[in-house]
């Protein structure tokens, strides 16, 4: 297995309509995975770093959320339109580059 430089766990948890805790596969997790995988692979960036899908990570409430490991970090709120400054970081390996960098977990 290569190594990665970074791993991107995003939640595609879905709970049901009525649930109050929501989902961030209600708030667009889903597109949002493939269009960080899309970003990855148009900056010939797959060999050093990997998305891929979570179940839930415990930010419900804020989603949708992306765990940053080995950095231990969880993103919340990430839509599409943080892909590019998400993928800037990653390339940067600067992370304050990164919006909505918000709790270590
Ligand atoms: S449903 Fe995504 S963090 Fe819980």
């Amino acid at each position: 297995m290569p190594s990665r430089e970074r791993f991107l766990f995003v939640c595609t948890n879905r709970r049901s309509d009525d649930n109050p805790k929501g989902s961030c596969a209600a708030r667009g997790s889903e597109d949002l995975l493939k269009e960080i995988k899309r970003e990855l692979v148009a900056r010939n960036l797959v060999g050093r770093f990997r998305a891929c899908a979570s179940t839930c990570l415990d930010a419900c409430e804020s989603g949708a959320a992306v765990l940053l490991e080995p950095d231990h970090v969880v993103l919340e709120g990430v839509t599409i339109a943080d892909v590019a400054a998400i993928v800037d970081g990653l390339e940067q390996g600067e992370m304050s580059s990164m919006k909505r960098v918000s709790r270590p977990c």
